[in-house]
């Protein structure tokens, strides 16, 4: 298993690219099982959660192209039985569901496991796939969903426990394209990378209004044609470089490719604990620079348009060396505080209690070998280690390449002093 090793104190200077958005090509790949013509998808990051889709796709009878970014899938002759041995690795192969029983009548998908962020139940996937009157059975770890006389449109409501659900939306999105008259989706996601995919439909054909909203209405087409597609920018790598030049740099730095629509609740908590950010005209690029009276302060994540959960645990590492008291609560995730043990075993004073994560900023975190978790945790222990004294070995380093393209790359390009050591396989 590869390491990254981050030699601390180093100032970050410079620019960078940010990549295509790992969660709007999940679903998108996913859709391309919609059409038997081909699609054509730029900017898919090369990163290894793509990646296991792409073999997804190809296990289940896709032609599928890949070259420096761009994907070219024909989904022309497909069979519904999702490989085990693939999706076990990756949650959001659940997103294969959707786009196989409106295709095919019928999928084969293993239940996916849980995983260190939390419980990841798919209950509202499938009361969506239910709601459109396919019929889920499981057998030996397998959801068996069939629809043999098709999909029928439906007013479905998909509100959970903890509030919408991102890839339960997209499902349901997806399958109700094809079915017989209008489905109407209440207390929808409507995070960016869902409107990416209702964009990425509607240029196959379909006719889905209201993505971005809490109400997407989705009237169903009898097929769909094949598309050129770019995917948006990673609002959450763009996040985590921001926080990058916030904590790790004196000048600042920029990054390029970004969406300032898409950045507004990590841009404004930057400032509000002290930060400079600026967006230039075009809103494509921005430059952080770290504030000369940095402070805590509170954070409570929430369904898109609130603070994205994803974004947490970074700034939970800016917060562990900035003065004053922060208080972390994760409403989606409440058990997302893996990182925080790491943490502290880098000088961090971090309590975490009943879903939330009071820090009391230190005036330096030191390095240790630390252990990374999630792709979130270990992107939090990249930017402790930009900061700390001395060198920071992080294990397990797979956790980041799921979803930062090149991440090694990006630090080197902005002057960091890391080195990835490839381990044995
Ligand atoms: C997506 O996961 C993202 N993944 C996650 O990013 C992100 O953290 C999450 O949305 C929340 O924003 C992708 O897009 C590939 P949810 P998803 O369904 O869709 C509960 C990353 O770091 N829930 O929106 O799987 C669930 O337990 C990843 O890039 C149910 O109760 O998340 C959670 O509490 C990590 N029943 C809440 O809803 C269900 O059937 C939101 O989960 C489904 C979800």
């Amino acid at each position: 298993m590869d390491k990254l090793l981050v030699h601390g104190g180093t100032s970050l200077s410079g620019a960078i690219n940010i990549s295509g958005s790992k969660n709007a090509s999940l679903p998108i790949l996913a859709a391309a099982l919609l059409t038997e013509k081909q699609v054509i998808i730029e900017r898919v990051p090369d990163v290894s959660d793509t990646n296991y889709m792409l073999q997804i796709l190809s296990a289940l009878g896709c032609e599928v192209e890949r070259y420096s970014g761009t994907v070219k899938i024909t989904a022309a002759n497909i069979h519904p039985e999702a490989p085990y041995e693939i999706v076990r690795k990756m949650r959001a192969s659940i997103c294969v569901m959707g786009p196989l029983v409106a295709r095919l009548g019928k999928a084969n998908v293993s239940i996916p496991g849980g995983c260190v962020i939390g419980d990841r139940p798919i209950d509202l996937h499938l009361k969506g796939l239910q709601g459109l009157g396919a019929e889920v059975d499981t057998e030996g770890g397998n959801m068996c969903i069939t629809a043999e006389k098709g999909l029928i449109g439906k007013e479905i409501d998909l509100r959970g426990k903890h509030g919408p659900t991102v890839l339960g939306t997209d499902n349901l999105m997806m399958a109700a394209v094809l079915a017989e008259g209008t489905t109407i989706i209440e207390s929808a996601a409507c995070e960016p990378e869902v409107v990416d995919l209702a964009d990425f439909l509607n240029s196959m054909g379909a006719q889905i209004e209201g993505a971005g909203t809490r109400r997407i209405t989705i009237q169903g087409v009898r097929s769909l044609g094949g598309t050129h597609h770019t995917v948006i920018p990673d609002r959450i790598e763009a996040g985590t470089f921001m926080v990058a030049g916030a904590m790790a740099s004196e000048d600042g730095i920029t990054l390029n490719r970004v969406r300032e629509d898409q950045l507004t609740e990590a841009t404004h908590k930057l400032i509000e604990a002290g930060h400079l950010v600026t967006f230039n005209e075009a809103g494509n690029s921005v430059t952080i620079q770290p504030g000369d009276q940095p402070s805590g302060c509170a954070i409570t994540t929430a369904p898109h348009p609130g603070f994205p959960t994803d974004m947490q645990a970074q700034f939970t590492a800016m917060f562990a060396t900035s003065p004053g008291i922060s208080v972390i609560e994760d409403t989606i995730f409440p058990q997302r505080f893996m990182h925080c043990a790491e943490l502290t075993r880098m000088g961090a004073n971090i309590n975490v209690d009943n879903g939330s994560a009071i820090v009391h900023g230190v005036d330096q975190l030191s390095a240790a070998p630390v252990m990374a978790s999630d792709l979130r945790a270990s992107a939090a222990l990249v930017l402790a280690g930009l900061r700390a004294k001395g060198s920071t070995e992080i294990n397990r380093l797979y956790h980041i390449d799921r979803g930062y393209e090149m991440i090694d790359e990006k630090l080197l390009q902005l002057g960091a002093k890391v080195e990835r050591l490839r381990g044995s396989i």
